[in-house]
């Protein structure tokens, strides 16, 4: 139809990157090596075994800038991917901003965000490497069902510990990992060690990340055939994720345009990575001057808010110590609705990215994020996660920003998945019921009071 806009930049199927970018090859100074618990020394690939199969430990500590995606792999990413880059007209129009607003969509996997692209390899290389079980955690269930999906499709049993606060909110989000043919359970639960020990302290407790990733790891340590499998922070998991920006940048250009900003959510950074570092190792060799903003919760701001020092992944303190922002391994945020982003702590990688100044950080208040998701659905029909409207109230304050200072700019934001198993929250959105958290001072200094002493 002549004069159409276009709204839509797909890339055809053969264009799935053959390769994930590794950001670690670029860096101007290495990551801080993650530490034993126990002994504090720096690990080796050994002493991971245990919980993860070689090939991730191998990609964990890689320095190559690219690492092959495995055939098999690629083969299952081409039922989504590539994922479409939208450029926000009608949003745009609603905002009557001068800005130009786009949005690479994640929502459109069969499990309805960006986790299957890590999902699928992790238990790819699982398989290869005779594991029999996966177990892991999940916030909002969005990496739970997916990767309850992964293991189905590679035949694989999958073990999940749910957030509580999650488990009670969103029924229908385990209902789908069990129809992929998971075992879930609520966590903290009475099925491991880490989870009684909690239980006992804090009874009514709602749960956290933290906690759900303590009694997916002690389950992976004491079997032998079960390996565990995390949806983020880690660094071959960023990895993964990396398809996000690569088909982005080829899609910007397919648009004749090029992002002066770019927002993603945090809670453990992926999705944010994902689209963002292939961005940065162009910003680190002086091609992209684009602004790149994390936006995580007021209630959970580890970027913001936390201190960058060695940390435990978990709260039973099963996990190697990483370098990272972090809230204290001890910290349960409240029971915001972005039940992806309650974690206490950020990605390794982008915790360091960010001390080397070249991504910025900001927060969002839970009605803020709500409003600005409404108001996107309303323009672009998308129903968006929970964890996505923080980047979508970034993105819609630069556009009001550039309206208010008469300053055209393109803005880019990664929308990584869609909210229809996250239905309640909207309903207790609209009903008045949702109420913004302050930052939990009190309880941040205690949990940070508590962090492991590492010279
Ligand atoms: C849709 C969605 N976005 C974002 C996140 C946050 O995770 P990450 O920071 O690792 O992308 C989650 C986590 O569950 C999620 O489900």
């Amino acid at each position: 139809m002549p004069g159409m806009e276009t709204v839509q930049y797909t890339l055809p199927q053969d264009r799935i990157p053959r390769s994930w970018y590794n950001i670690a090859a670029d860096l101007p100074k290495p990551l801080a090596p993650p530490l034993h618990p126990g002994t504090l020394e720096p690990i080796g690939p050994d002493d991971l075994a245990p919980l993860f199969p070689m090939a991730l430990i191998l990609q964990e500590v890689s320095t190559e800038r690219e690492i092959e995606i495995p055939d098999p792999v690629r083969q299952v990413y081409a039922q989504w991917r590539p994922s479409p880059l939208f450029r926000a007209r009608r949003l745009e129009k609603a905002l009557d901003t001068p800005a130009k607003i786009y949005y690479k969509y994640e929502g459109g996997s069969p499990a309805g965000s960006h986790k299957p692209n890590t999902a699928v390899p992790q238990a790819y290389y699982n398989k290869l490497e005779g594991t029999k079980r996966l177990s892991t955690e999940t916030g909002a269930g969005q990496w739970g069902s997916s990767l309850a999906m992964a293991c189905a499709f590679f035949g694989l049993e999958c073990k999940v510990y749910m957030v509580r606060v999650s488990y009670d909110q969103k029924p229908y989000r385990r209902a789908l990992m069990e129809a992929y043919g998971a075992s879930v359970t609520a966590s903290p639960s009475t099925e491991t060690d880490s989870g009684r020990a909690i239980l006992a302290e804090h009874p009514d407790t709602k749960g956290s990340l933290g906690i759900a990733i303590s009694e997916a790891v002690e389950v992976a340590a004491k079997d032998p055939t079960t390996k565990y499998a995390l949806g983020s922070v880690l660094n071959h998991v960023l990895l993964h994720q990396t398809v996000i920006g690569l088909e982005t940048i080829e899609q910007m250009a397919l648009a004749g345009d090029e992002p002066d900003v770019i927002f993603g959510c945090t809670g453990g950074g992926s999705n944010f990575a994902g689209l963002v570092f292939p961005y940065l190792g162009r910003k680190i060799h002086g091609r992209c001057n684009a602004r790149v903003v994390a936006v995580e919760p007021a209630a959970c701001p580890s970027l913001t808010k936390g201190q960058f020092t060695y940390d435990f992944g978990d709260t039973g303190h099963l996990t190697p110590l990483v370098k990272m922002h972090t809230l204290g391994s001890t910290f349960i945020p409240p029971g915001i609705h972005a039940g992806g982003l309650r974690y206490h702590g950020m990605a390794p990688l982008v915790s360091h990215v960010k001390e080397l100044g070249l991504i910025e950080a900001t927060s969002v208040q839970q009605l803020e994020a709500f409003a600005a998701g409404v108001q996107f659905a309303r323009a672009e029909g998308i129903i968006p996660a929970p964890e996505s409207n923080h980047a979508i109230a970034a993105a819609v304050k630069e556009a009001l920003d550039a309206k208010a200072e008469g300053r055209p700019r393109t803005i880019l934001f990664g929308l990584s998945g869609h909210g229809h198993f996250d239905m309640q929250s909207y309903i207790d959105y609209h009903a008045g019921k949702l109420e913004n958290y302050e930052y939990p001072e009190e309880e941040i200094a205690m949990a940070l009071a508590g962090l492991p002493a590492v010279g």
